[in-house]
């Protein structure tokens, strides 16, 4: 399969928020076709990830994409705010959160990636 987005600043993301202890969870609240969460599963054998999508259909790919590590994603299909607001009671509390997304300049007309990423240190 052809995969559309490039996953930005991949090297970096792995590096500065790979997980620092066993057994983290990291939420990818922008899912998109898989390319992060791929990434990060693939290097950090014991890495569980809530991967969140709006878009149904974007997600069905990257649950296809991402189909050997299916044991260690929890998926969730709708916005991340309600994601949030209604926080699985069986779920641990994320170690990680990343946000990625595209944003195309009028001026330019070139797309650029951006991506906020955080390690989660307060959880109210
Ligand atoms: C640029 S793509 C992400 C690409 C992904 N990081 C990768 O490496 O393949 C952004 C995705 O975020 C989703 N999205 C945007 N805002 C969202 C939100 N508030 N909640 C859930 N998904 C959202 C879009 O549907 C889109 O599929």
């Amino acid at each position: 399969m052809e995969y559309v987005h490039t996953p930005v600043l991949l090297e970096e993301v792995l590096q500065f928020l790979g997980p620092r202890g066993k057994n983290e969870l990291m939420v990818d609240a922008n899912t998109g076709e898989g390319g992060h969460s791929y990434a990060f599963l693939s290097r950090y054998p014991d890495l569980k990830i809530v991967c969140i999508d709006v878009d149904n259909a974007i997600l069905e790919i990257a649950k296809k994409r991402l189909e050997k590590y299916a044991d260690r994603i929890y998926f969730y299909s709708g916005w991340s705010n309600e994601f949030f607001a209604d926080y699985p009671s069986e779920l641990r509390r994320p170690d990680t959160f990343s946000l990625t997304w595209v944003a195309v300049f009028s001026t330019t007309r070139r797309a650029e990636g951006v991506l906020v990423s955080a390690r989660m240190n307060i959880w109210i």
